[in-house]
């Protein structure tokens, strides 16, 4: 039996979140420079994608490119936007084949203008599909995405278009750039690094985590199906106890 068969298609995660790490150790290992680890990152997401529309996953997060990335050195930050801006491009006729939906989260006005306007044309062009909806997290950091639901909740107070008791959970996941889109019940951070990284930290308060040391070039649509029926096997109880899941 494959994998893919012993996945449980009554128990699969509606969205799935992925921090796509290891690309430059992946390129050192073979003693190439950082971005053509980047580069062989780009067959990862394919797959990956693939086989989240293949088995039925309706929402992917795929973390991109962080807020804090803006910080490393200019050449790959360029270089990062080019592949992108590459990527995009080359891949946009294939979403719309598939059915899949683009979306991005995170400071896009701060992405280089030929980025930006790649990425909105391919958002549209691909706006009506509804197999899968991949969203790519972009100049993305969490503290950015809750700092920025405070102040438009505090200018809404400001306005007197918003009361302060009037503030509960589903007001402030309205106020996240994830609106509309559910929480990831499943996080996977490749690369053998146990952290989060400012990813999704409203949203993963109750996802449950996967690490593997596959560094992300390696990463394919095995190790998705691993991901998720580990994920299967995990017995999620939102605080109660195991004997009241059972009743
Ligand atoms: C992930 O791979 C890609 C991005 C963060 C853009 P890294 O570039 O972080 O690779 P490592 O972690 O240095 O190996
Ligand atoms: C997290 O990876 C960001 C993305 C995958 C885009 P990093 O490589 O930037 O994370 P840290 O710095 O090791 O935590
Ligand atoms: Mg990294």
């Amino acid at each position: 039996m494959s994998l893919k068969d012993k996945i449980d298609p009554s128990k699969l995660p509606e969205h799935i979140a992925i921090i796509m790490d290891g690309n430059g150790r992946w390129a050192k290992q073979k003693g190439e420079e950082r971005i053509f680890g980047h580069e062989s990152g780009v067959k990862s997401v394919r797959d990956s994608v693939e086989a989240a529309a293949e088995i039925g996953i309706k929402f992917l997060t795929l973390y991109a490119f962080s807020t804090e990335n803006w910080n490393r050195p200019k050449e790959e930050v360029i270089a990062l936007m080019q592949l992108l801006v590459y990527s995009i491009n080359a891949e946009t006729e294939t979403l719309n084949k598939n059915s899949i939906c683009l979306k991005a989260i995170g400071d896009l006005k701060s992405l280089p203008s030929d980025c930006y306007n790649e990425l909105m044309e391919a958002i549209d062009k691909t706006k009506n599909n509804t197999r899968l909806t991949l969203v790519l997290a972009l100049s993305y950091s969490s503290r950015w995405e809750i700092l920025n639901a405070m102040k438009k909740i505090a200018l809404e107070i400001e306005n007197k278009t918003l009361s302060a008791a009037a503030i509960d959970e589903s007001c402030i996941q309205k106020h996240l750039c994830t609106v509309n889109i559910p929480d990831p019940e499943l996080m996977i951070r490749t690369s053998g690094e146990h952290r989060i990284s400012n990813f999704l930290l409203w949203q993963i308060a109750y996802s449950e985590l996967y690490f593997t040391d596959k560094l992300w070039p390696d990463f394919g649509k095995e190790d998705l199906y691993e991901a998720i029926l580990d994920y299967q096997n995990r017995e999620r109880r939102f605080g109660k106890t195991s004997e009241q899941l059972i009743l």
